[in-house]
């Protein structure tokens, strides 16, 4: 039923598949990722697919690449009702729901101008660390200042 309308692209043999992200939002979700194309894998991008629980989502598919839950809780910012689903030899072999991440490393900007993450010619990572979970919000490990996830992603 459902299954034939998802064969807009076929199923893959092993890798991650993306399911249930925000329709509109595949496109962030790779860009935070940092899945160019340029990096050879297969990438299959369907988008404003009908979904029972969304009405209408996003699927992201990567041939050839597992992601890590901890490389994948980053997109919980944009797709906080994601599900990762690894795939081997065609099967589901693991699946779990995203969930924010307690440290993000270097992926996004303070926005605080004279925190010493954006002092030009500082080769400081900038850190954020999660303060509350629902809705998610983030600090600034060295200035503090609190990021909601709009914020980081503008
Ligand atoms: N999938 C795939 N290639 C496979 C197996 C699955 O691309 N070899 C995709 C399916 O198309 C689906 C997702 O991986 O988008 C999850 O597959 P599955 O768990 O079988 O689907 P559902 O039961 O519908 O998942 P959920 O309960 O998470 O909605
Ligand atoms: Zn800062």
């Amino acid at each position: 039923m459902s299954s034939k309308k998802e064969l807009i692209v076929s199923k893959i043999k092993n890798g991650t598949v993306i399911d249930h992200i925000p329709a509109g939002q595949a496109l962030l979700v790779l860009k935070i990722l940092g899945i160019t194309g340029r990096e050879g894998y297969r990438v299959a991008l369907v988008m404003n697919v009908e979904s029972k629980k969304l009405g209408k989502k996003d699927i992201v598919k990567i041939e050839g690449r597992e992601l890590t839950p901890e490389e994948v809780n980053v997109i919980s910012a944009v797709a906080p009702t994601a599900t990762i689903n690894i795939i081997r030899n065609f099967e589901v072999a693991k699946k779990f729901r995203v969930s924010p991440p307690e440290i993000i490393r270097g992926r996004f900007k303070c926005k605080n101008p004279v925190c010493i993450t954006n002092v030009p010619r500082e080769p400081v990572e900038p850190v954020f660390y999660l303060v509350r979970r629902d809705p998610p919000l983030f600090a600034c490990a060295y200035c503090g200042r609190y990021h909601e996830i709009a914020d980081l992603m503008l």
